[in-house]
Parts: structure tokens; sequence; C-alpha cells
């Protein structure tokens, strides 16, 4: 396994483009399988969570041809996928288990779908539950983890009111909804992430929505429900500018511009976090492409003032939540984390992995059931330690940025696995670090 050794840097300027957004990514690969035709998805995301979507769905019968970021995905109609001889692998994605059991939900055939080890410590029962419901046979280990044993067929709609905020669930039931009898609707406790509803509009299917409630009607066995194959642009992905804004704002000599970043306004809650601790982040060319929104982000060194973050903003700024514990010590007043208990079933349990790695490089940190609390500047500049981010991709670039302002170097184990959803991240990082 590689490591990487990150030496602190004394400021960070220049241009950096993203990679793809990993979440539109999945959307729009899993949706243009379900069109008739071909679509071409331009900027899809490097991350393996994404590449692990297209496997699954080129083995349930589309066509998948990747040059580059440039993927072409034929699919044959709603009603088109295969069934698979082999067993699904989502990998370390999330977002590919769950989103695709929505529409695995919706086959008549059984599949069956896992992933690596810590996909198979991840909850599931949050998917399996609404599909039974909506008359999908599903079988589980423990009831609650993967392998899943999907065998889908006809479904009826759901009303279903969400249990937690997370988009991952409210695209399952959409997506099982798209194939079922009747209207689907929806109802979250919190608002979370849009691009499903985005996406479903841009293949033409129409999605109804009001505040925390969507509707969606569903095929049934004789609907005549269309998706139209489309070129698309995927923005470039705002979880991953989060760490060039992090680590731009940690030296006063900092100048960075991060081109085509997606700003959907249910991602952007992290650039108002940033805004309220005293960063200095400036919107540029912002423009609408497909029903999502993009801008460039030219971002200076600034003092970060720190502060609470709690209720209804964790869920939409879920995935930089590691990066802005990290920078808790750099701050004037440190950072609290409060209502987040989902951190916990992570890529790793966020918590606990955070709070050993701040530990390591001499944070003062208080662990807290569904958060923490870190200490700011007062308590002493962090130094250089051995990071072990337990596989998580975030973990790993969180504590890398960290590891800038630090005294000495950092050795990050297993930094490979940023490659998740940032294949190129200690490449760009080298490169506009000025050290
Ligand atoms: C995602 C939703 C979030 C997020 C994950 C991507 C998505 O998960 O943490 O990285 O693409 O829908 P939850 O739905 O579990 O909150």
């Amino acid at each position: 396994m590689s490591k990487q050794i990150i030496h602190p840097a004394t400021a960070l300027s220049g241009g950096v483009l993203m990679p793809g957004d990993k979440s539109i990514s999945h959307r729009y690969a899993m949706l243009a399988a379900l069109a008739e035709g071909t679509s071409e998805l331009r900027n899809f995301a490097a991350a393996a969570d994404c590449h692990s979507t297209l496997g699954c769905m080129k083995s349930l019968g589309a066509e998948v041809k990747v040059d580059g970021t440039t993927v072409r995905v034929t699919g044959h109609g709603l009603r088109g996928l295969k069934s698979s001889w082999r067993a699904l692998d989502a990998g370390n994605s999330g977002t590919t288990i769950r989103l695709l059991s929505g529409i695995l939900a919706g086959q008549n055939f059984k599949t069956t779908i896992s992933g690596d080890e810590s996909l198979q410590k991840r909850p599931m029962k949050r998917v399996v539950g609404p599909l039974r419901e909506m008359g999908a046979e599903i079988k589980a280990r423990d009831d609650n983890f993967a392998p899943l044993e999907i065998r889908g067929g006809k479904l009826r709609a759901l009303d279903y009111k969400m249990p937690m905020a997370s988009a991952q669930v409210k695209s399952a039931v959409l997506l099982a909804g798209l194939f079922a009898e009747g209207e689907t609707i929806v109802t979250e406790p919190a608002r979370t992430r849009d691009h499903t509803e985005l996406a479903l509009e841009e293949f033409g299917v129409p999605v109804e929505r009001n505040a925390r409630v969507t509707r969606i009607h569903g095929a049934g066995a004789n609907g005549s429900i269309k998706l139209a194959a489309k070129n698309l642009n995927v923005p470039g992905d705002i979880s991953s500018a989060v760490f060039f804004i992090a680590a731009a704002s940690l030296f006063p000599e900092s100048s960075v511009l991060i081109q085509n970043v997606g700003l959907n306004p249910t991602r952007t809650a992290i650039l108002d976090v940033f805004a309220s601790m005293g960063a200095s982040i400036q919107i540029h060319s912002v423009q609408s492409t497909h029903g999502e929104v993009v801008g460039d982000l030219a971002v200076k060194g600034a003092s970060l003032k720190g502060g609470v973050i709690s209720g209804d903003t964790i869920p939409l700024v879920i995935d930089e939540l590691p990066m802005l514990a990290a920078l808790g010590p750099y701050t004037e007043e440190g950072i609290e984390i409060r209502d987040a208990g989902e951190l916990r079933v992570k890529e790793s349990d966020r918590i606990t992995v955070l709070v050993e790695n701040l530990r390591k490089m001499g944070a003062t940190v208080e662990e807290r059931p569904d958060g923490l609390k870190v200490a700011g500047r007062s308590a002493g500049k962090l130094r250089g330690a051995e990071i072990e981010p337990h596989g998580d991709h975030r973990i790993a670039m969180a504590f890398s940025i960290a590891a800038l302002a630090a005294d000495g170097p950092t050795t990050v184990r297993d930094a490979e696995c940023a490659g998740v959803s940032f294949p190129s991240f200690y490449e760009d990082l080298n490169r506009v670090a000025e050290r």
C-alpha cells in the first residue's frame, strides 16, 4: 500500500480543475443505461466509485465505452436491462449499491450486488425496507448488510417518509418509483442533494417537487415512460474542491482559481460555512448546464474563525465535514460538529477516525456520539504524524491538507485510497503547493 509524504507548504497558487462530480456521474451513468440510444457523458468522474457504477451497468447489458473522461453509454430503454450471470461489484461505493438497488427492485430478474469490506459493513436496511414495501424481494446478510440479493418485479408506488436525511435513500425510492404502478412520494426530514431529480428531468422524466416532498409517476406494468439519450457535461466536484479551498485558506499569500465547479444549491452550503468562518471565496462565471449550475471559485488566504456546524446544515455538508474538522486546530475558536451521527456509517466511522488522527497530530479533541469538538489555534500547533485513513478517501485527503500547515512532514498511509473520489489529488496538490 502506497504512502505519501506531505511536507509543509507556504502558500497555494495557480489554477486547478476538479474531476467530474461523483454524485452526478453515478446518476447520469445509471439513467443513460435506462435510456434508448447512446448518451455521451463528458467530464465523467475519474473516481473509482463511478467506474464501479459503469461496471455494474455494463454487467446489466448497457454498452459502455470509456475514452478518458468522456464516457458513452448505450441503453436499451427502461425495460432493456438484462440479468447478470455474475454478482455486481459496487466496490467502495454506497451510492452505487443503494441507487442501483432501487433500479434492480424494478427488474423481472434476480441480481446479487456486493462490494468491498468497508461497503459490506455499511447499513442497507435503509433502502431494503422501503424497497420491500414496494414489492421487491430482498435478502441481506443479517437483514442489513451486503451482499444483497434482489428479486425485482412488479412494484407498487409508495408514500415514504424517510427516517433519516439521505440523498441515497431518497434516490433509491425514486428510481424504484420510476418502475412502479402509480405515484411514489418521498418526504425527507431535511433537504438533501437533488441530483437524481434533476437528472431524471434531464432524461425526460417529470418529477414534481415542493420543499422536502418529491413525487414521481411510475411506468407501471404497461406504462410507456421513455428516457431519451442525452449528451451531458458533468460539473467539477465541489466536494473535491473543498480540499483546495481549505488548503488555500491556510496561508495568507495563497491565490487559487478552481474552475468549472458544480454549484447546485443543495451542495453549496459548504461555501456559506466557509464564508461564515471568514474565508475569502469569490464566485465567477456562473452558468447553468443541464439543470445543474457551474462556476469558478477564486480563493485567497484568510484567518479562519471556526464555529459550530449542526442541524439541517449537516446533510448539506456531510461529505465536507472531515475537511472542516481537520481545519479546526487552525481556526481561532475551533470547530464543533453536532447532529452528525451519520458520519459513523460512511466509508469509515469518520468521527472515531478523525479523532484518532487529529490526536496523532497533537490536536485537542472531544469525541461525541454525534460529532466532535476540535480546539482552535490557542491549543497549540499541529505536528507532522503518521496518518491512518482506514481506507477512507476523504480522511486521507483532509489530513494531507492539515499536514500542509503542520510542523514537520506527515506520512499518509494507504494514500491511494484518495482515488475512490479523486485519483489525481496528490499530483494536483503538489502542483499548486508552494514550498
Ligand atoms: C450521496 C449522498 C450522501 C453522501 C455520499 C453521496 C449521493 O450519502 O455522503 O457521498 O450521491 O447521493 P447519504 O445519502 O448516505 O447521506
